[in-house]
């Protein structure tokens, strides 16, 4: 790269007014790329707060479409459903019922809000009364035997109507057998979205409440990503595009920016962030005591992930920050 030097050079210019900011920036949100997670469970006119996540609210289907609405409304490209069983089992059994709540919200969203993009989160952590993201055999996750039950879960979620299954557990294997298991039943057009890195992060804490899935006991260090690690991360998202992933997903979003970068340059694959409970709350939280400008502390998360190389964001600011879009340009 020629550039010349002080004076000739003076980035500045460039800056002085927001029609030669405009003209020159390099990263733009758009409404369309963010993804709204919902929490699902049975009954009618539910909606129970998560409290640590505030805005955020466990919701039973009728509720969930008034949601999914004022996100279609806004702009916001689709949701990404959650389903809170009325019952819980060793085998999660409930996560492949036909008339759960996941399979209910996806039927419902494509008859009523059929521009909305239906991505449902296919894990087994909801569903289990220990709260493992998979079946349990002697006090650690049985990898292999988990994977026929994430297939069952995903074809059902499939048939339902959901355009991509994104399957959180981190078990090795399961974007394959899931493939196999939707060609084998006719659904060869259901894309899968892969947590392909997906990491064991504290910054779940608040989701744990949200869809009352936190480990009885132990925690998720035996199958999520370590902290630590950059080219493992690599090495995952290779296996799951090989076994069949469309587009693969990197959480949480803003301490794994690295990862997002890597992971775009390395493999020209659509690459999801999935800005977590926990980095919501803290802006909600710091915002709630006047210690940030909470709007544009959203606004800057999103478009640093952006920059980062995501195409698409999963965040719980998505309706707010596509309302925040529709207005004005951001920054
Ligand atoms: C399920 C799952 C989790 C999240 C998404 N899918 C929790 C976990 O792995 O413990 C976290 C999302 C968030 O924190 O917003 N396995």
């Amino acid at each position: 790269m020629i550039m010349p030097s002080y004076p000739s050079s003076r980035p500045r210019r460039l800056r002085r007014t927001g029609a030669l900011r405009a003209l020159v920036r390099e990263t733009r949100l758009a409404a369309e790329q963010l993804v709204l997670p919902l929490f699902v469970r049975g009954g009618a006119k539910v909606r129970r707060p998560v409290e640590a996540m505030p805005g955020v609210a466990q919701l039973s289907v009728d509720e969930m479409l008034r949601d999914a609405e004022a996100a279609a409304k806004a702009g916001v490209g689709g949701v990404l459903l959650f389903g809170i069983p009325d019952t819980k089992d060793a085998v999660g059994s409930s996560a492949w019922d036909d008339e759960g709540p996941v399979q209910q919200a996806v039927r419902a969203l494509k008859r009523d809000l059929p521009q909305l993009v239906v991505i449902t989160d296919v894990c087994m952590c909801e569903y289990t009364d220990h709260g493992h993201c998979g079946i349990l055999r002697d006090g650690d996750v049985d990898n292999d035997a988990t994977l026929e039950l994430l297939a069952k879960e995903a074809l059902s979620h499939a048939r339902a109507g959901a355009d991509l299954v994104a399957p959180s557990d981190m078990m090795d294997g399961r974007v394959g057998t899931i493939r196999t298991a939707l060609d084998h039943a006719g659904l060869s057009s259901v894309g899968i979205l892969s947590y392909a890195a997906k990491y064991a992060s504290v910054f779940y804490g608040p989701f744990r409440e949200a869809a009352e899935s936190a480990p009885r006991e132990g925690d998720r260090r035996g199958y999520q990503m370590d902290p630590a690690n950059a080219d493992e991360a690599l090495r995952e998202v290779r296996l799951d595009i090989d076994e069949g992933a469309d587009a693969v997903m990197v959480k949480p979003a803003g301490p794994y920016l690295d990862i997002i970068t890597r992971m775009k340059e390395g493999t020209g694959y659509p690459v999801a962030a999935y800005q977590v409970s926990g980095e919501y709350a803290m802006i909600r939280a710091a915002a709630e005591r006047g210690w940030l400008d909470g709007e544009r502390a959203m606004m800057e998360s999103l478009l640093g992930i952006r920059r980062a190389g995501a195409d698409f964001i999963v965040t719980y600011f998505a309706t707010e920050a596509a309302l925040r879009l529709g207005r004005a340009p951001a920054l």
